[in-house]
Formats: structure tokens, C-alpha cells, sequence
């Protein structure tokens, strides 16, 4: 079971590895030609530090351990990886190798991009959202001023693995973040993602039930691989508006994090309560048809997430229309909203909404009956 895939950013290729098993370095080391094992680092946090190590196998290759999570997502991590490439020697011909979620990959490239004004990068994902999202595309940074990805660089990884087996040990918590942005990912193109999610409950957000379901996972994550590379392809920088479809549900889940506090609710609950809202936003806009903003609905809630408006853990809502109004989607003073269109999704910016019907939808009264 592997599965590859080109994609062209901008002067940048990034090829991707979709598979069954981890890769070894030295497999690593071949696909990127990098010369030996004293030219690279591998980059981790204390969760995929194992993962790292039988990479690694008894090759000497220095070893960058990170702290875990969004709050280690900061400047002092991107120091700690400098500076183990500089003692490890690294010069431009180096090669960083990212063993993580979405925090390490972005951290971890971040660091590619500007030592030495730019060495060579390859990701090895761990986490659900990292394979179905995080570790193609080319989006580096970090968090900066309470401010997430506020520095970061546009800089795709050359080779990027997709190990399913790395899945096994990731928490029901982050099996579920990642599964927001697979269904995200599925709205957009309406193939036949849509379909197999139908055919799956949450029962599948189980890691250790990863050899039942190894098939529609695959799947999913393939579906998920080509439709994200073909938006990046056609828009690397996020210059129009096609990459911005990659947010849909994004404009209201930003607003739910702050307005819950961060850290009380993960990113794709967030995600998934945001996809909901913008089906019925879209809805009432006349731009989604009411049997989609159903079917968003029930395929959200068919994976266990709350979809209840206002959300239970919302806090205030006057704190969630102001976050949702500082959003730093904002362009030329306008907030954006992607919506569900009858096939795909349309950026909508906020001139076309009346302020007040953004107090309903939060109040639920255009949720749908289904
Ligand atoms: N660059 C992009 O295009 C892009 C896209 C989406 C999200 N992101 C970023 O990704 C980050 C979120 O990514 P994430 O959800 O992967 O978070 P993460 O990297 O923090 O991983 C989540 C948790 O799972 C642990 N973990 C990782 N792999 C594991 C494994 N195999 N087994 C057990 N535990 C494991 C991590 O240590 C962490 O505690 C955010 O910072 C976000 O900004 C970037």
C-alpha cells in the first residue's frame, strides 16, 4: 500500500509518500540525495521522539527533541533547531527531517527556510491533521506576540511521508482535530470523499481500530493529498482567492477558539462546529442549496462533534463577534467567509452580510432541521 504524488509550487517540487510503514533514513537520506547521515537533522517533540529514533536506527544523526504542542509553537523552538543544525555542521546542502504533527512540521520548516537562507526539508507526519493537511503546502512558521503563525515563510518540503502507522499511538483528541480538516477537504471537491465519510461513524476516530479501517483511511488521505495539491498548485502564495477556499469553516472556528479560550477546545472541534455554521450562513445567503447545509450538518455530527448554536463552550458572546471581527483573514478591512456553494465553496466577504445575521446564526436560528 503506497502512493505517490508530484506537485509543483511555485520553483519548488514537493513529492509525496503515501504509506503503510515509517521510512528509515537511510531511505530518506536516498530520495533527498543527501550524502550522508552527518548532513542531516531530524527535528521531534517528546510524543514522537520514538518515532524519531527508529527513523533514525543507528545512524548518527543529531536529534532535536521539542517540547509538545501549540505552546511550544514559539521562537525559542525555531532556536533550538538552529542551533542543533549549526553544531551539527549542517551547511546549505543540509537536510532538516521534520517527526511530527503540524507543530514540528511548521517549526521545523521554518528553520529549513532560513538557515543558511534556505537547506534542504523533508516531513515525516504523525498526526492526522499534519497528513491531512499541515505537511503539504509549503506554510512554515510560528507563533509570535500570543499571535499563532504570526512570522512564517512560504517553503514546501521536497519530500513529504504520510506513514499510516505512525497513526496508532495518536490520542482520540487528535484522531478528531485532524478528521474536521478531512471533511473540510472533502466539501470542497464533492468527489467520492464525501461518500466514503458517509460510510464511517466515529467509532473509526479510534486509534487502535487502525487496521479495520486502514482502507477508508487511505482513501481519505489520497483524496485529501490530491485535492490540497491541486488548490496550492494553482495558488502557491495565497495571492487570489483559491487557497482561501483551503478555510472554509476557519472564519468561525478562529472566532470559537478565542472566544472559548484557548486550549479548551481542539482546532478541528473548532473546524467542525465552523463547517456547520457556514452552511447555514451560506443557506441563508441563497448561495447554499438547504439539502447541503443539511448534509454538512449530519456528516459533522456523525463524528461526534458538537454542532449546537450558540456552542456550550462559546463563553461570551460578545467576545466571540469581536474575535470573529479581528480575524486575521481580514483584507482591506473586510472579513472573508468561505461557504458551501452547490458544488464546492465561494469566498464571501462581509459587505454582502448584514451584521445582525451573524448575531442569528450564533443564536441558532438558521439551524436546519435534519
Ligand atoms: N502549514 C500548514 O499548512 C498548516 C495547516 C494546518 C495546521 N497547521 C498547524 O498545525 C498545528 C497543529 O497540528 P497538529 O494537530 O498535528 O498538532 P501537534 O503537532 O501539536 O500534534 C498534536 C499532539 O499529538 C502529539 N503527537 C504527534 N504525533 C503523534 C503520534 N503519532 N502519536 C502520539 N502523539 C502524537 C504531539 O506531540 C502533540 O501533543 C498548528 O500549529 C497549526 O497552525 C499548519
Amino acid at each position: 500500500m503506497t502512493r505517490e504524488y508530484r506537485f509543483t509550487f511555485g520553483q519548488f517540487l514537493s513529492q509525496v509518500h503515501l504509506q503503510k510503514k515509517i521510512p528509515p533514513a537511510d531511505a530518506i537520506l536516498r530520495h533527498t540525495n543527501t550524502v550522508s547521515a552527518s548532513r542531516s537533522i531530524l527535528v521531534c517533540d517528546t510524543h514522537t521522539r520514538a518515532i524519531a529514533l527508529g527513523i533514525r536506527g543507528n545512524l548518527d544523526i543529531p536529534l532535536c527533541v521539542l517540547s509538545p504542542g501549540e505552546t511550544a509553537k514559539g521562537w525559542p523552538a525555531v532556536e533550538q533547531i538552529l542551533t542543533t543544525a549549526k553544531e551539527g555542521g549542517l551547511g546549505r546542502d543540509g537536510l532538516f527531517i521534520a517527526v511530527g504533527g503540524g507543530v514540528v512540521s511548521d517549526l521545523a520548516a521554518f528553520g529549513a527556510s532560513v538557515f543558511m537562507r534556505g537547506c534542504k526539508l523533508c516531513i515525516v507526519s504523525t498526526t492526522l491533521l499534519g497528513m491531512a493537511d499541515a505537511a503539504l503546502g509549503g506554510k512554515t512558521g510560528f507563533d509570535l506576540l500570543g499571535i499563532k503563525n504570526l512570522v512564517g515563510t512560504f517553503y514546501p518540503a521536497g519530500h513529504i511521508y504520510l506513514p499510516l502507522e505512525t497513526l496508532t499511538t495518536l490520542p482520540r483528541r487528535e484522531w478528531k482535530s485532524g478528521m474536521a480538516e478531512l471533511i473540510k477537504t472533502a466539501l470542497l471537491d464533492d468527489g467520492e470523499m464525501v461518500n466514503t465519510l458517509k460510510n464511517l461513524g466515529d467509532e473509526f476516530l479510534r486509534g487502535d481500530l487502525l487496521p479495520k479501517y486502514e482502507e477508508p483511511l487511505f482513501a481519505l488521505i489520497a483524496a485529501s493529498v490530491k485535492i490540497k495539491g491541486r488548490i496550492v498548485e494553482a495558488d502557491p502564495q495565497e495571492t487570489g482567492t483559491d487557497r482561501a477556499l483551503l478555510n472554509l469553516g476557519h472564519t468561525f472556528a478562529h472566532a470559537l477558539e478565542s472566544s472559548a479560550g484557548l486550549g479548551n477546545l481542539s482546532h478541528g472541534e473548532a473546524v467542525a462546529w465552523g463547517l456547520v455554521r457556514s452552511g447555514e450562513l451560506g443557506h441563508h445567503l441563497g448561495i447554499t442549496p438547504r439539502e447541503r447545509a443539511v448534509e454538512i450538518t449530519g456528516l459533522v455530527r456523525s463524528f461526534g462533534y458538537e454542532i449546537a448554536a450558540p456552542h456550550p463552550k462559546m463563553g461570551d458572546k460578545k467576545n466571540f463577534m469581536t474575535a470573529l471581527r479581528g480575524d486575521k483573514k481580514q483584507k482591506a478591512g473586510k472579513l472573508r467567509f468561505v461557504l458551501p456553494a452547490s458544488r464546492g465553496a465561494l469566498v464571501v466577504e462581509d459587505d454582502l452580510i448584514e451584521p445582525r445575521s451573524l448575531v442569528s446564526l450564533i443564536n441558532g436560528e438558521y439551524a436546519l432541521c435534519y
